[in-house]
């Protein structure tokens, strides 16, 4: 753990546009710095540092936050890993007092298991080289597949021997631990080998460590398992991690495209045809955790299936997975019994390109033209395709695309449209609802107002409004805290006692003002806005940023919906934080307002009546009054 106090001081003294200098190149632009953004693809710069306030921000794709966050986002490093790196570019001398014992023998176990790892991939590569037996089996299978020297390198390549204790005895000899060996799976219990007499392909995390291996058989004896792997480990999470990816990073993003195939074999024969954006998921279904890891580098999948059409179908299911999370998804079928690596030496790298460029066929499309084809004359089927059609598309987060896509199966499949989106519109809606009820179930009711089941129209309108009105109060809060609102009291403590009896709804921004308020209940002290730049949670920060870096954004927005304007001049601000209020109880009013009216409607046995008639009155009171001090009618 780093002490607080030299986090803070890290983050003090690095330099944004320092730290960004290294990776990028910036040029002034008045008070800021711009570039060419490193997160996304794009020609003319829209990625923008501002010394001042110690923070980034691109205009093109979003991505926004402070050196640490740049080091997280552009390095990959961890929390930890990023303040290192700054504290050691500022000197700044960071003891590590307080960690708890258990974390930091955690730590040395993962370290030790690095090393071990780090030791068997040079001791199986070495074979290739020096022993005989690797040489004349290892290394004459690699080259019989037609795998260059640069490319056995670049991956690392190796032979584990057919003598059952060579690694072993070797790491004995080293002083390494017959425990930990066990452990990674490099010994069995019995203390054996575990790899022998296969070729092996060391597996590496996202920094280029070594953290598993394969192991290919070279017999062709059926009942032998093809691939041995190594097991999890303490630093081998298998549905974390892609056959590839440290490799592919660089490429991914500059190519804003990443191929998915299947084995270790399609991802080298593609390196050595000069295709390098290539990540394998090792044989098993994607997860949720290696399409995040993809996602961080481009929003765009191509999968490369084998040649076997039971396969394609099989994959479905994952495929669906990667729409969930937001990215385009195209597939490329190889020809029967061909897949990337044998295709691509069969016709050369070049025409590989090409195929790979003319077959990719957008998933959604060829997905509902296979199970077209299936379901010709077939009404039974033609309705499960359109339900299975539909279900597809609803998972997709965008709108846009799901009505482009609608349009598009619509024609293919010869259905109505509108019928689709009908369809599709209800699936969302069950699923919309199942979240909110979790939501609800895991949001504890902070404020004596709760909301009860809202009605699927009320949460279209009213909440993205409610949200709106929730955000400029704060945005104003951090911006004039320590402003004086009326004589002798500050935008801080007007805003606070005003919140009081309603309360925000919004969980970040509950978050953010239950903040401010304990620091200015203890310290007596005002949290403004630079303070939640650097802010640990990063949707806090991202908010922040978005208030500092984009004034204006929110403004716009606002006038856009309610027609009024909205002016940044300090001479307004009391205005704004009034009227912003009034506005906000207003709404809630107005909510609970319908909600008794329900409740009087719907009366249920055990209802008190009149209760509920003086609840009604009161709420309109406080409505009317709301309404004088706004001069607003009522309708
Ligand atoms: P394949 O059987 O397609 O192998 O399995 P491959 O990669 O094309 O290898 P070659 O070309 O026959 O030498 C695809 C992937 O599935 C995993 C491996 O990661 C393999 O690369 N797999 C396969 C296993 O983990 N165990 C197995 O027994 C088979
Ligand atoms: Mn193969």
């Amino acid at each position: 753990m780093i002490p607080q106090n030299t986090i803070d001081q890290i983050i003090e003294t690095a330099q944004v546009d320092e730290v960004i200098g290294e990776f990028i190149t910036l040029k002034k632009r008045g008070v800021n710095m711009i570039g060419l953004c490193p997160f996304h693809n794009e020609k003319t710069p829209s990625f923008t540092v501002s010394p001042s306030k110690g923070i980034y921000k691109c205009f093109g794709c979003g991505n926004a936050g402070n050196s640490v966050k740049f080091l997280m986002e552009h390095e990959h490093y961890t929390y930890p890993e990023a303040l290192r790196f700054l504290a050691n570019k500022y000197n700044i001398e960071v003891e590590e007092e307080q960690r708890d014992e258990a974390s930091l023998e955690e730590e040395k176990l993962r370290d030790s298991l690095y090393i071990i790892n780090e030791f068997a991939q040079k001791q199986y590569t070495n074979n290739l080289i020096e022993n005989e037996e690797g040489k004349s089996i290892g290394l004459s299978y690699f080259k019989e597949r037609g795998f260059r020297q640069d490319i056995i390198e670049k991956f690392q390549l190796g032979y584990a021997v057919q003598r059952s204790t060579d690694l072993l005895e070797k790491a004995k000899a080293k002083g390494y631990q017959v425990d930990l060996l066990k452990k990674l799976g490099l010994v069995t219990e019995k203390g054996n080998d575990f790899f022998r007499e296969r070729v092996i392909f060391p597996i590496r995390n996202l920094s280029g460590k070594v953290i598993a291996f394969g192991a290919r058989t070279l017999k062709s004896d059926k009942k032998i398992p093809k691939y041995l792997n190594s097991p999890e480990t303490d630093v081998y999470n298998k549905s974390k991690v892609l056959y590839g990816a440290f490799l592919a990073k660089g490429p991914m993003r500059n190519q804003d495209e990443c191929y998915l195939v299947e084995g270790y074999t399609d991802v080298i024969s593609l390196h050595q045809g000069g295709i390098e954006n290539v990540v394998a998921s090792s044989g098993t279904s994607l997860t949720p955790d290696q399409i995040r890891l993809i996602k961080r580098y481009t929003k765009n999948i191509t999968v490369l299936f084998d040649g076997d059409q039971a396969g394609v179908k099989a994959a479905f299911r994952g495929i669906e997975l990667i729409l969930e999370e937001g990215l385009n998804v195209k597939v490329v079928l190889f020809p029967d019994s061909e897949d990337p690596d044998s295709y691509l030496r069969k016709i050369g790298s070049e025409s590989f390109k090409v195929f790979l460029a003319e077959e990719a066929k957008d998933f959604v499309l060829f997905k509902t033209q296979l199970l077209f084809q299936e379901s010709k004359n077939d009404p039974v089927k033609k309705a499960n395709l359109i339900q299975e059609i539909v279900t597809t598309i609803a998972k997709i987060p965008e709108p846009i695309k799901q009505s482009l896509y609608t349009k598009e199966c619509s024609t293919s499949m010869d259905v109505n449209e509108q019928m689709l989106i009908n369809e599709v519109n209800k699936i969302k809606r069950t699923t919309l609802q199942k979240k909110l009820k979790i939501d609800e179930a895991n949001t504890p009711k902070i404020d004596g107002i709760t909301t009860e089941d809202h009605s699927q129209k009320e949460l279209n309108a009213n909440e993205v409004d409610v949200d709106y009105q929730e955000k400029d109060i704060l945005r104003l809060l951090l911006a004039y805290g320590d402003k004086e609102i009326e004589e002798g009291i500050t935008v801080t403590q007007y805003i606070l006692t005003e919140l009081q009896e309603v309360g925000l709804e919004t969980k970040l921004y509950k978050e953010i003002l239950a903040e401010v308020n304990t620091t200015f209940q203890k310290e007596k002290k005002v949290l403004d806005n630079s303070y939640f730049l650097n802010h640990p949670n990063n949707n806090i920060a991202k908010l922040a940023i978005e208030f500092a870096s984009s004034p204006y954004e929110l403004s716009e927005n606002w006038e856009k919906m309610h027609e009024i304007l909205i002016t940044e001049a300090d001479s307004n601000y009391k205005k704004d934080i009034k009227s912003g209020i009034m506005r906000f109880k207003l709404k809630k009013v107005n909510k609970l307002i319908a909600e008794n009216r329900i409740r009087l409607k719907e009366l249920k046995p055990d209802d008190d009546y009149m209760t509920i008639l003086k609840v009604n009155k009161k709420l309109e009171e406080m409505r009317n009054q709301i309404c004088d001090i706004l001069g607003t009618v009522v309708y």
